[in-house]
């Protein structure tokens, strides 16, 4: 047993899956990149008033599940347990409300929840989220929600499915509210759901006991209380997911758990994934900004759990990214051999080439098991027979192929096999 170990809850990713977890990630990031999203870079800590106010006391996530603690200056600081607060904050702070409309912002990094740890729910997260602010065009909506579409779909998943709702706004929800808590108060709650009833009688829904399912098929739902303009908004919304092409399923008892929605609300569920099914979710949140003292501009934006999402790609049995760490390896036999492969190397580096060798005189079978296991389609072998020629031996590792380069010319023979397609069998 190991003197330490990781934190309760937190995952390590270590070689190979880090690798499919970082391209899960990148691949996420350019869905983002592709519709003009610039990166934000924000601290891991804030103010902790910054979530209370902007995602809500009432919500599990601040009054459970945050890492709040004194610094040293006294201040009470808390791990950020979300991303939306801290782009609104930044977004405010440095003006950027009064340059062009909207702000489209993209970020990725680790978030912190000390929640009860199970499979696919870590006490640090990683999410890639984008937030788009200053327009309440649905047009935006869909455009946030088809980057999410399109990112798990370059991933090569389909298992998956959109979830979509709308919440309404100030002129619609507190009557809904009130129309909601009335049919709950007609009901025989058990003390933990009345108390949730009185805290947010909308999260009430969201209760999968199947009694309480049956209790609650006839209560009123959101969608169908909507005030004309958020109607108007949801519809304009669903007419342009359709002529995209984006798959949804209409959910009105989906329950979000940050306070700050408002109109669209979405979620991308995995049913592979078990309990913890959420791959990614998010939607519109129109008075957060108000909220945190800046000035009325709406806002909609999604968070994508990075973590779940490597494994709906397990579930699916997908091989995701490039698993190999090189695409040229060194075998050097002898000293003068390694000299000059590790001439090489820095040569192959520097025009693009990934390139690895074996390192402490290594006998030439452990150095070729190397070549292999590290993913290299090229060996180069070295040794004081080919060095006195001035030639290496190139080893196409997947072909078993071999051929004598005169040294000069590693580089571009290299770059050659490198960029010959596997030959396609031609049926038929
Ligand atoms: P959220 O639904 O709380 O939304 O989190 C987004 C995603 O992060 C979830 O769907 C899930 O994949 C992942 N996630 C959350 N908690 C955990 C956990 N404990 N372990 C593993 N993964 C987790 C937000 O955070 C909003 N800021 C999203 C947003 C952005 N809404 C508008 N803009």
């Amino acid at each position: 047993m190991a003197d330490f170990t990781a934190p309760k809850g937190v995952p390590d990713y270590v070689p190979p899956l880090s690798r499919a977890f970082g391209t899960v990630r990148d691949t996420l990031l350019r869905a983002a990149d592709r519709a003009g999203y610039s990166p934000i870079e924000l601290p891991l800590f804030e103010d902790t008033g910054l979530f209370t106010r902007g995602v809500g006391e009432s919500t599990d996530v601040v009054s459970k599940e945050m890492y709040t603690f004194a610094d040293r200056g006294g201040r009470s600081v808390t791990l950020r347990p979300e991303g939306t607060a801290g782009v609104m904050r930044a977004v405010i702070e440095h003006g950027l409300d009064r340059g062009p409309l909207p702000v489209k912002l993209v970020y990725s990094g680790a978030f912190f929840r000390y929640e009860r740890p199970q499979a696919g729910r870590y006490r640090q997260l990683q999410q890639v989220g984008i937030e788009a602010i200053g327009s309440d065009d649905p047009t935006l909506d869909a455009e946030v929600i088809a980057v999410a579409d399109e990112g798990f779909r370059e991933l090569g998943l389909s298992g998956f499915r959109l979830d979509l709702t709308s919440l309404g706004d100030t002129a619609c929800r507190p009557a809904y509210r009130e129309r909601l808590a009335a049919f709950l108060a007609g009901l025989e709650l058990d003390e933990a759901t009345t108390e949730r009833a009185r805290i947010n009688p909308l999260r009430v829904l969201d209760d999968k006991r199947p009694h309480m399912q049956d209790m609650l098929a006839d209560a009123p739902l959101m969608i169908d209380h909507l005030c004309p303009e958020c109607r108007a908004h949801f519809e304009r919304l669903r007419a342009i997911l359709d002529a995209q092409a984006v798959p949804y399923v209409l959910n009105p008892r989906m329950v979000r758990g940050l306070d700050y929605y408002t109109r669209t609300t979405f979620e991308f569920v995995h049913p592979g994934l078990g309990a913890q099914s959420g791959m990614g979710g998010g939607g519109r949140y129109d008075g957060l900004m108000a909220e945190l003292g800046g000035q009325s501009l709406s806002g909609i934006g999604f968070g994508i759990g990075v973590d779940r999402t490597l494994l709906a790609t397990q579930a699916e049995g997908l091989t995701v990214g490039d698993q190999s760490r090189c695409d040229v390896y060194g075998v050097p036999v002898g000293e003068a051999a390694a000299l000059a492969l590790s001439v090489i190397s820095h040569k192959l580096r520097r025009a693009g080439i990934r390139c690895d060798m074996a390192y402490g005189g290594r006998a030439l079978k452990t150095a070729m098991k190397a070549a292999a296991g590290s993913g290299a389609r090229i060996a180069l072998v070295l040794g004081d027979r080919e060095l006195a020629a001035g030639t290496v031996e190139v080893k196409n590792l997947a072909s078993g192929e071999q051929s004598t380069v005169p040294l000069a010319d590693v580089l571009p023979v290299v770059r050659a096999v490198l960029d010959a397609r596997p030959a396609v069998p031609v049926s038929g």
